[in-house]
């Protein structure tokens, strides 16, 4: 099979297009051919080994030769073990774990995929598992008439996360740059910020803050809260998520705020609630564009640069 693969960390032209084996899947995984397989920030950081957690499994190289993680498809083979899937079925899922998606074939665990909706298509359903289950879990605990910002809004997660604190009857602000403010008020941000021009720490005190690009230090971070309010990071620098789990859990302790990292659970439980919502039309997924196996290299780059709005897939 034809798969995107790379031996070293670094820049997107480190990738090559290259025959390897289809792989088999071992008890209780599932083959998947592969329709899409959307692109998050995690496939960019993992190429690059930067920060620091992206080389949790491989320091000094990859431990993973194929990247992508957010896959869909048909299921081609199943190992000993499987019961809730069959070979045709059309499944979805984050594939985190074993990646392997800018391939034409992956393994995953059958416990990461669920059914694909009817109703959406494979590139559409591709963007969900990753991004859904961090707005998901991100935007848990978001209340009507609460205010919360969103920092890194315009991108995978943050979309999603705008619109679901939206649904929650919340007062939302979405933060990212100064060309993806207008896709923010589209998917209903109330009041949007430029994070080149301003910084969201000085404006309001949020009840809520979901930060998906953490890089400030737990003193701005706490400054941005209001009382008995929650600051969540989802990503960011290492640097910044340390000094969150330790001085910004104290710091919040001693201030009335909480102040932590979100580890998101992975699997079906966490994005299928946001596919359903895609489903009904009450959250809309947008596709900013679809790039072939080959433009694996420039999918990556148009990510990295950050010139993506919402999502893009990869459809081998
Ligand atoms: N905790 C967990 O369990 C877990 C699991 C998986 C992934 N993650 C992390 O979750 C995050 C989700 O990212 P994603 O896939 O939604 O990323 P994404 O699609 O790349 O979106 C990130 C957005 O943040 C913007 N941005 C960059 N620097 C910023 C800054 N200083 N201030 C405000 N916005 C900024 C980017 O825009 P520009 O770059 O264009 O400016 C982009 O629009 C990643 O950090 C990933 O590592 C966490």
């Amino acid at each position: 099979m034809r798969a995107v693969t790379y031996d070293h960390y670094g820049p997107p032209d480190v990738l090559r297009v290259e025959e390897i084996p289809v792989p088999s899947p071992a008890a209780n995984q599932v083959l998947v051919e592969i329709a899409a397989t959307s692109v998050n920030l995690s496939d960019w950081e993992v190429l690059r080994g930067t920060p620091m957690y992206a080389r949790i499994g491989g320091l000094r190289a990859p431990a993973r030769r194929v990247l992508g993680s957010d896959i869909a498809g048909r299921v081609a083979a199943v190992g000993a073990g499987i019961t809730r899937f069959s070979v045709g079925d059309e499944v979805y899922g984050d594939n985190l774990g074993l990646m392997g998606g800018f391939a034409e074939y992956a393994v995953a665990p059958e416990s990461m995929l669920a059914h694909k909706p009817k109703q959406l298509t494979f590139a559409e359903a591709s963007t969900l598992p990753q991004a859904g289950a961090i707005a998901f879990q991100g935007t848990s605990g978001a209340r009507r008439g609460q205010r919360v910002l969103i920092n890194g809004a315009g991108g995978g997660a943050g979309t999603f996360a705008i619109q679901l604190a939206k649904l929650s009857g919340a007062h939302v602000t979405g933060v990212d740059n100064a060309g993806k403010l207008g896709f923010m008020r589209e998917l209903g941000a109330d009041d949007v910020v430029d994070y080149r021009s301003q910084d969201f720490t000085r404006l309001e005190p949020y009840d809520l803050v979901l930060d998906l690009v953490a890089h400030r230090s737990v003193f701005a971070y706490r400054r941005a809260l209001a009382p008995g309010g929650r600051y969540l990071c989802v990503g960011g620098t290492t640097r910044a998520l340390l000094r969150v789990v330790t001085v910004g859990a104290a710091l919040g302790r001693l201030t009335g705020r909480r102040l932590g990292v979100l580890v998101a659970r992975q699997g079906p439980a966490q994005f299928e609630p946001v596919a359903e919502r895609c489903v009904t039309g009450d959250v809309r997924i947008h596709i900013d564009r679809a790039f072939s196996l080959d433009e694996v290299p420039q999918a990556l780059a148009y990510l990295g640069e950050g010139r993506v709005l919402g999502k893009i897939v990869v459809t081998p």
